[in-house]
């Protein structure tokens, strides 16, 4: 927490996204005892324990919440399912279905997710700052339009450009939807937020400036009518010469980074705002020299401003776990 507030004198903080997941060993088996991916992320007593299964195994400063940006069109009434090795499922939205999208049972549906940040806060040691989340309107939409995973979210880019009209409405209900679960997840005890905008990178300017831009801005803007003191970290991925002013733009208080800026690009954004970021999750799985090589780079580029060391995006099932070791290791021998 001391960073977001832009205090660059303490030890190096360190987490990684998506540090609850399958390359754990005892997240695959609670997984298992849950059923579905929906069921482990609707069940706050198993929910608690995986997210705190990286911590209590590698001792991160943050937690971050168990569970999946896909819990907002869920608990919009859309069908949403994640199938073995296919990653999300969700019944398709267009034209007609979009002016019924109805946020009535919003967050009585999520009532599970908010008990599990209520009790990690509980659980957790006050020392390891507890993040919650939510993904950004743009990027949530992408698997709302597309119904899936696509390489590029085609599905997603032609519907907002052929309707635009109807893709603002989609856009405009999920910020409010996300507004009042990152509410509602900071009232229930999460020290910060983070919005994931994993699909930020493939718009043109002015597509981002109205799907990932503003929508973020109006989320950040009504969060802190309510909360006025809110941390917010925003995690725009990929968006290269756009992450200059989205800060601003956006009022969010860190900005998380990808691996593909270049370091005195970083170094610029950083005297600007905290930054998080950026190993690139391959050199975790490589490990050796790789791995070194990548935290060293890090290590001595960003370190002059407020950063917490963290991935570039979510871990991967592949990673072996004394990659993970090794990282921590490295960046907890570091000193000033
Ligand atoms: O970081 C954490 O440990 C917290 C949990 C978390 C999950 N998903 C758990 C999860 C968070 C923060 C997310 C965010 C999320 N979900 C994003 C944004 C970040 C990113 O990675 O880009 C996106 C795009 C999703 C949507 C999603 N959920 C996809 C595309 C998939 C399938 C890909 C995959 O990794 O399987 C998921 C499933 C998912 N979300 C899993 C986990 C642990 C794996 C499912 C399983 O255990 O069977």
């Amino acid at each position: 927490m001391n960073v977001i507030n832009g205090d660059h004198t303490g030890p190096l903080p360190v987490w990684m996204m998506r540090q609850a997941g399958r390359y754990l060993p005892e997240y695959k088996e609670t997984r298992k005892i849950a059923g579905s991916f929906l069921d482990l992320c609707y069940n706050p007593e198993l929910a608690v324990k995986v997210t705190l299964q990286p911590i209590d195994r590698f001792g991160f400063d943050a937690a971050i919440l168990f569970s999946d940006i896909l819990v907002i069109p869920d608990a919009l009434g859309i069908d949403v399912r994640f199938e073995e090795g296919r990653g999300p499922l969700l019944e398709t939205v267009d034209q007609n279905s979009i002016p019924d999208i109805n946020d009535g049972n919003l967050l009585n549906h999520l009532t599970p997710v908010l008990e599990t940040v209520e009790r990690l806060r509980e659980e957790l040691p006050d020392k390891t700052t507890l993040l919650g989340f939510c993904g950004a309107p743009w990027t949530v939409a992408t698997y709302m339009i597309a119904g899936h995973g696509t390489p590029d979210q085609g599905p997603a880019r032609q519907f907002s450009l052929n309707h635009p009209d109807s893709f603002q409405i989609l856009i405009d209900k999920l910020v409010i939807a996300s507004s009042a679960y990152l509410i509602a997840q900071l009232k229930s005890g999460a020290d910060a937020v983070q919005i994931f905008d994993s699909w930020a990178s493939v718009l043109d300017e002015n597509q981002f400036e109205r799907w990932c831009v503003k929508p973020v801005q109006q989320i950040v803007s009504n969060v802190r009518t309510e909360i006025p003191n809110a941390k917010i970290i925003g995690f725009p991925k990929g968006i290269g010469a756009f992450y200059k002013g989205y800060a601003e733009k956006t009022g969010v208080n860190m900005l998380g980074l990808d691996w593909t800026i270049p370091m005195k690009f970083a170094q610029e954004l950083q005297s600007e705002i905290p930054i998080q970021g950026n190993l690139d999750p391959n050199r975790l799985i490589a490990g050796g020299n790789a791995l070194d090589d990548g935290i060293d780079a890090i290590l001595e580029n960003l370190t002059d401003g407020p950063l917490v060391f963290n991935l570039g995006h979510g871990i991967t099932p592949l990673t072996p776990i004394a990659h993970v070791e090794q990282m921590i290791q490295r960046v907890r021998a570091f000193r000033r």
